[in-house]
This record gives structure tokens, C-alpha cells and sequence, in this order.
């Protein structure tokens, strides 16, 4: 990512026994301790030229102190209330009080945990929560909270339902509009945010960007694939709206975003898809994940309870849609083996291998793999 001229100051603050992470019911919240994050976290805002502050307290008065004592002076807040998540009203006011930038972190998902977990009421003073991602959510927090003072988008909305929304970013005189559709199995837990560091890069690389959302979550086949479609006439119309060109249109989607992405190409012979490590066989990602599998999930059930529904879902390619796709050698959540054996069979499906890339390196702008990107955009973009 481009490093910021203009220097930014983030707080992170944790609340009770996050002083015991490593130690602490490891198999929820992880081995890590408080200390290697804080060492994550400073790498990361260096990289960026962020300065952090990091704050731990037992205490709900001490934490309130340090917001109304430090944020003044800072661009954003990234906060784990921990257990006063659940209960104080007095840090949802001081968080509203100083008003800045926040994002609420939750390393578990408290939304699958007990009943009265499953409330924050912190949550509402947050401009984005969190949960579930484990120790990444923190730096997730920082990306988003870094992009989106870096070059903050407009949010459209394309429906009713919360997520039914686009943050647009545009240049002037842009070579193209970009569409990203992130990816995370469909599930609720991982949102748009983690494609902000791309949409900032692919947007100072000379592009529209529109970072959507969709609907997510079990049996979300068909709310998905159609909010997707809705999004993608959505940002046409906006671009067309504020005089941008939609000669070339691009579908960058990610993993289960990538699966959205070539769907969604293939029956629309306007836009192009690109993929990173997408996923294309829906058969393949399931048999790797039996206790888990997140393709039954999304279909509402598995192959032999719902035949019908994973035979309408399979990728298909019958037209000739030019669809490039991007993954890494060294993916272990989408074997590159899926992308390699649809290309073998596809003419006008192109693979580029980016040797050793991990999942997520892929959109990780600071990762080589940027590069490969850029240029399959710029290879019909005018
Ligand atoms: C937590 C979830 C809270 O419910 C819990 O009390 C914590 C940690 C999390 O990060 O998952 O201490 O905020």
C-alpha cells in the first residue's frame, strides 16, 4: 500500500482479561498474546505511516478516561470492549462524546456464543463491527479505518436491506469501473472491508471503484447471486450517473466473491470477470471441509439432500465470456488445482499463477500478486 504523506495517529484500546490472551480459553480466543498483536499492529501502522497507541485496562472508568483524555488527539479509535461490550452504556457515550473514526473489534463471534454475549451495546457508537475473524480483525480494523480516511468513498445504497449497499470511489477521467465482491464462504462474519486496501490501490491506479456487499449467511444462494446482480446495475447506473464510462466494466471478486464474480459474468456479456483464488468447484471446496462444509451452508444442504440446488449453483461456462483468473501456487483454503483444471478447459478462461501466494495475499496490495492484477484491468481498459 502507498504510505500516506499526511500522518495518522490510531488508539487501540482493550477492555477486561485481554491482559490474558494466550493464556485465556485458548480455544477461543487464540495463543497470541496482548503483546505479539501489539507487535502485528505496529508493523502494520508503520507500513502505512500510522502512529498507534495501545491501551489495555481491567476497569470501565480507566478505559473512559483514556477515550476522553487521547481520542482528541487522534484520527480513529479501534476498541475490544470485551465483557463491557455487554453492559456499558458509559463507553457507547464516551465513544459518541469524542466522535471519531471507530471500529468495535470481537476476536470470537458473539453472535454464536451465549445469549447475552450476543448484544453489544457499545456496537452502535462504531462506524463497523467486527466479529468473529479471530486476532486478523484487528487488522482488518486498521485497513478499514486507513482507507477510508486515506480516500473516503460515498455509500450508495442498492436495496432495503443493510447490506444492499456500495462504497464508490471515483478518480477523475477513471479508465474503468471496478466492481469488488469480496469473498469469506458466505458467511456473515467476513464483509466488504477487507477489500478497502484494494479498492484505495486499484482506485490510484486510475479506477472507478465500487466495494459491495450482499447478502450473506446460510441458504444465501439465491439472495447473493441476485443482490450481486442488482449491485452491478446499481454501480453501471451511478457511474453513468456521475458521466464515467461504462465502456469497461470489471468483476474483481475474491474467493466465494470470485464464485459471484465469474457467476455473474457469465450471464452478462458486459462486465469481465476477474477472479482471485476463486472459488469454481463448489464439489471440491465441500469435500475439503466435511464438519464444516460452507457450500452446503450456502445451499442449504448437501449434494444428496439438495441435488437440484448444487447442480443450478455449479460455475458453467457455455458462452465465451473472457474470464481471467489470479491465484496463488502456495493457497491452502482454494486449491489452485480448481483454477488450473478450469482453465485447461476453457479457452477463453486465462490463468495467471502467482508462485507461492497465500488465500489472502491475493488482496494484500503490498503483495506481488498486485501487479498481475493491475494488468489484466489494464488489458481492455482503454
Ligand atoms: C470478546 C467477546 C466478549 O464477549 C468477551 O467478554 C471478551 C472478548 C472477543 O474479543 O471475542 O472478553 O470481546
Amino acid at each position: 500500500m502507498t504510505p500516506e504523506t499526511q500522518h495518522m495517529r490510531f488508539l487501540i484500546i482493550n477492555g477486561p482479561n485481554l491482559n490474558l490472551l494466550g493464556t485465556r480459553e485458548p480455544e477461543t480466543y487464540g495463543l497470541e498474546t496482548l503483546h505479539d498483536l501489539a507487535g502485528q499492529w505496529r508493523r502494520r501502522c508503520s507500513a502505512l505511516s500510522i502512529g498507534i497507541e495501545s491501551f489495555q485496562s481491567n476497569h470501565e472508568g480507566a478505559i473512559i478516561d483514556y477515550i476522553q483524555a487521547e481520542a482528541g488527539r487522534s484520527d480513529a479509535v479501534i476498541i475490544n470492549p470485551a465483557a463491557l461490550s455487554h453492559s456499558s452504556y458509559a463507553i457507547h457515550d464516551a465513544l459518541l462524546a469524542v466522535d471519531k473514526p471507530t471500529v468495535e473489534v470481537h476476536i470470537s463471534n458473539i453472535h454464536e456464543r451465549e445469549p447475552w454475549r450476543r448484544t453489544s451495546v457499545t456496537a452502535p457508537a462504531a462506524d463497523l463491527v467486527i466479529v468473529g475473524r479471530g486476532t486478523v480483525g484487528y487488522l482488518n480494523a486498521i485497513d478499514h479505518l486507513w482507507a477510508s480516511l486515506s480516500v473516503p468513498p460515498t455509500t450508495e445504497h442498492y436495496g432495503d436491506d443493510d447490506d444492499q449497499v456500495f462504497e464508490f470511489r471515483a478518480p477523475s477521467n477513471p479508465r474503468g469501473v471496478v466492481i469488488l465482491i469480496h469473498g469469506g464462504f458466505w458467511r456473515t462474519n467476513w464483509a466488504r472491508d477487507i477489500m478497502d486496501p484494494l479498492a484505495v490501490e486499484v482506485h490510484r491506479a486510475g479506477f472507478a471503484t465500487a466495494n459491495i456487499e450482499y447478502r450473506r449467511g446460510p441458504r444465501s444462494f439465491e439472495t447473493s447471486t441476485g443482490d450481486v446482480s442488482s449491485a452491478v446495475d446499481a454501480v453501471v447506473a451511478n457511474a453513468g450517473a456521475h458521466g464515467i464510462p461504462t465502456d469497461d466494466v470489471f468483476l474483481v471478486g475474491h474467493s466465494a466473491g470470485g464464485y459471484l464474480a465469474i457467476r455473474e459474468a457469465t450471464s452478462r456479456s458486459t462486465v469481465r470477470a476477474i477472479g482471485l483464488a476463486p472459488i469454481v468447484d463448489l464439489d471440491g471446496i465441500s469435500a475439503m471441509r466435511p464438519d464444516d462444509d460452507p457450500v452446503a451452508a450456502y445451499l442449504g444442504g448437501s449434494v444428496d439432500d439438495q441435488p437440484d440446488e448444487w447442480a443450478r449453483a455449479a460455475i458453467r461456462i457455455d458462452a465465451d465470456p473472457s474470464i481471467d483468473l489470479i491465484h496463488g501456487t502456495g493457497d491452502e483454503t482454494v486449491p489452485i488445482d480448481h483454477s488450473r483444471t478450469l482453465a485447461a478447459s476453457h479457452g477463453s478462461v486465462r490463468l495467471s499463477e502467482i508462485d507461492g501466494a497465500a488465500h489472502m495475499d491475493l488482496i494484500d496490495p503490498s503483495h506481488a500478486s498486485f501487479a498481475t492484477l493491475v494488468a489484466a484491468l489494464g488489458r481492455s481498459a482503454s
